[in-house]
């Protein structure tokens, strides 16, 4: 699906890639771009429409999508990490809970909330913002990790099933991405603008799946070996 012409909703659009969503859908001529965010005052950006969503709080998510019924490409943005100290940290049950709660059931709900709208296009999609923490082994990110696993298997699910629909459903995976989240981390770092570029490509091109940077795409192509990416991470990914 292109997104010239689309009726965009992005969740956590307000800073960081979703916004880079925002803006590259307004620059490739969508008709609409609905920028969702928790906090909308004193959002000001020419040619999108702040939308109040906060993805844990389902009647803000059912208020967003009536307010939005036009959507015909949900883009499931926001996301939440922590660093904690290992797998088996103190914090680790609170902090997955916290990271689920975003970053899975978030995905669940806004995806439950759209799905009879973009269901009744012609043409519609669904493009969910995923990591290639999904097979890397890092353990100060175990709960971000793991609920974005959850999420990429959800994504899964749903492509299979929303098939029959006629909706397209994209997975994005990356590494690092400069943005408020990887502040303070010293590591290369992909831009946002490129990510997204890579990613409305991928999806013009009718792709399930976009690896948005080189070190992504080593990892995936490691996932038959003997020794794939997830025990024997490829030099330079640990
Ligand atoms: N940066 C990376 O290295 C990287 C790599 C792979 C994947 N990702 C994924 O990319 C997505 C965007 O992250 P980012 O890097 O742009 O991070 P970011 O700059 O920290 O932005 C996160 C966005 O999500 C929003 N958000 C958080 N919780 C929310 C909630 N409950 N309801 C609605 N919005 C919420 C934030 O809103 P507020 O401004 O209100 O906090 C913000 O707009 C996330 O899903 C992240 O996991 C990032």
């Amino acid at each position: 699906m292109d997104v010239t012409n689309a009726t965009v909703f992005i969740t956590g659009a307000n800073r960081g890639l979703g916004l880079a969503f925002a803006r590259e859908a307004r620059r490739r001529g969508a008709a609409r771009v609905y920028a969702g965010m928790r906090k909308t005052s004193g959002f000001d950006e020419p040619g999108l429409i702040p939308v109040r969503i906060d993805v844990t709080d389902k009647a803000s998510i059912a208020a967003a999508a009536e307010l939005a019924a036009d959507t015909t490409l949900l883009v499931n943005n926001a996301g939440i990490a922590a660093l904690i100290d290992g797998p088996l940290a103190a914090d680790v049950e609170a902090q997955s809970a916290r990271m689920f709660e975003t970053n899975y059931y978030g995905v669940v709900r806004v995806t439950q909330a759209f799905e009879p709208i973009l269901s009744n296009k012609p043409q519609a999609a669904i493009i969910n913002v995923l990591s290639d923490i999904v097979w890397l082994p890092r353990p100060i990110l175990a709960p971000y990790a793991a609920s974005k696993a959850a999420a990429w298997n959800y994504t899964n699910q749903l492509r299979f099933y929303l098939h029959e629909r006629r909706i397209q459903v994209l997975g994005l995976h990356v590494g690092f991405v400069d943005t408020d989240l990887t502040n303070g981390i010293d590591v290369p770092k992909a831009s946002p603008d490129d990510v997204v570029r890579q990613t409305y490509d991928a999806l013009a091109a009718g792709k399930n799946e976009i690896m948005a940077d080189k070190g992504t795409m080593l990892l995936k192509s490691t996932l038959a070996a003997e020794a794939p990416g997830y025990i024997t991470p490829p030099a330079g990914l640990s």
